[in-house]
């Protein structure tokens, strides 16, 4: 068992649920193996090859991490995915392999980043130049429920795959970081030099994982590239992946994936929390990174990532635009004219946070290109719209 690969599930007194788990996972074992093209030759994998560079993205199957290997699959990468779907899809990962089929080009491994077992043999048994590390669980809401399951799932499993990547000489990390660590800043915008304060678990958690890669590059010849996130929006215009949270995680859920909750009627309507701000229409600003600039700056911080050397960058458009306008834009761009109610603040919510991306386009050449915000709400809805059950069923709105 090479191209797929998967950690013992975690002690549970749950016989029952135990024997279900195996089978359901034996199951998808055998089905990922019968449609991997890969696993009649691991060796592409397991070898470094001359021209090739190979990344593990970890958390391929999620949203962002899903659309990274995508980018980098076309930019004739050789990808290694590795992800325990306990957010992310399988159906993503399918979608990739049918757009590249040929071997030695995208292998999946199913594994838990928390088994420091499970990722030591990955990485025996496979040749990594690089690493992507989007794993992790990423609602902020959730970050104060479950503030464990946040230490746990971002700054320890963080630890786990740099040791994996010192003990088997892996140079080069790419780390999926956010505006989240800054907490509520007094100057905006926000620049990479502003201090780090941050105010809930998610980015706490994400505050350590950075200060444990920083301080573990000081005495190593790794090259380090932090990226700090804005918020995340939008699709990849050709339609084939798109953003499928699980149901249950809606009520923690992003701005995006409630308008489209309301645009296909699953939730009555938008409720905007917060209409006394210091801002302009008095709703909170925010700065929307489109998902297809965001991997782009990945693939650029890969290219000029060099040893011994940290770049630290944030990753947005400058601009903020308010929930209002994101509310219109959202209107327009489903077309749906989505009921929205207008209530009192949420506590824990800053009034105004945006970047300055000054730093990312004098050193890696990158800006953010799609910034009409309509336009890409319009082609996330695109996706939405024909895939109501996410990568499940393929069931289609009907009008
Ligand atoms: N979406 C945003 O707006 C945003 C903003 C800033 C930063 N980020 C960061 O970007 C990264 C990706 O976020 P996303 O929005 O794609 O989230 P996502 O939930 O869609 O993807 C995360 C993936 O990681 C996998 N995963 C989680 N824990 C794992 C574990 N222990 N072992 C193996 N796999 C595991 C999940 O199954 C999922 O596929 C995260 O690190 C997140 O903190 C996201
Ligand atoms: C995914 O990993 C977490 C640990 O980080 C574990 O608790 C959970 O059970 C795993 N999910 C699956 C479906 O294996
Ligand atoms: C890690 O996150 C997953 C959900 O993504 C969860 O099932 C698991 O319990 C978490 N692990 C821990 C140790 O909290
Ligand atoms: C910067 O990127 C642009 C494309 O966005 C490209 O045309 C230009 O040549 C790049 N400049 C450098 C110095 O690489």
């Amino acid at each position: 068992m090479r191209s797929m690969d998967y950690a013992d599930p975690k002690k549970k007194s749950n016989i029952v649920g135990k024997i279900l788990m195996a089978a359901t996972l034996t199951a998808m074992c055998i089905l990922m193996l019968k449609q991997s093209p890969n696993f009649s030759s691991p060796s592409h994998f397991s070898h470094h090859e001359p021209g090739v560079v190979h990344v593990l993205v970890t958390g391929g199957a999620g949203y962002i991490g899903s659309h990274a290997t995508l980018r980098l699959l076309k930019d004739s990468y050789r990808v290694t995915v590795v992800d325990n779907l306990s957010r992310g899809n399988l159906g993503a990962i399918k979608v990739l392999q049918q757009l590249f089929p040929e071997p030695g080009r995208l292998q999946f491994i199913y594994a838990d980043l928390g088994d420091a077992k499970a990722v030591h043999k990955i990485f025996s048994e496979n040749a990594f130049d690089a690493v992507m590390h989007f794993a992790a669980v990423a609602y902020v809401g959730e970050s104060t429920l479950d503030p464990l399951k946040y230490y746990h799932n971002i700054t320890s499993n963080t630890l786990v795959v740099l040791e994996a990547m010192a003990a088997h000489g892996v140079k080069t990390l790419i780390y999926s970081s956010t505006c989240a660590t800054y907490g509520e800043p007094e100057k905006m915008p926000i620049t990479e030099v502003t201090p780090q304060l941050p105010i809930n678990p998610y980015g706490k958690a994400k505050k350590m994982a950075e200060d444990i890669i920083l301080d573990f590059h000081k005495n190593s010849d790794m090259a380090v590239m932090i990226l700090r996130y804005f918020n995340v929006i939008g699709s990849e215009p050709e339609g084939r992946l798109g953003e499928a949270p699980r149901p249950e995680l809606r009520e923690h859920g992003r701005i995006s994936g409630a308008c489209f909750d309301a645009a296909r009627g699953i939730i009555s309507g938008l409720k905007v929390r917060g209409t006394d701000y210091k801002t302009p229409d008095g709703t909170c600003i925010r700065d929307y990174i489109d998902v297809t600039d965001l991997v782009d700056a990945h693939v650029k911080a890969l290219e000029k990532a060099k040893p011994r050397h940290v770049g630290i960058y944030n990753v947005g458009t400058g601009r903020g635009r308010s929930v209002k306008e994101f509310v219109e834009a959202c209107k327009k761009a489903t077309g749906v004219p989505i009921k929205v109610d207008f209530l009192p603040r949420r506590p824990g919510d800053y009034a105004e946070v945006y970047s300055d991306p000054t730093k990312i386009r004098n050193e890696l050449n990158w800006t953010a290109k799609h910034t009409d915000l309509q336009k890409s709400l319009q082609i996330a809805w695109r996706w939405q719209k024909v895939h109501l059950n996410g990568y499940g069923t393929p069931q289609v709105m009907s009008a």
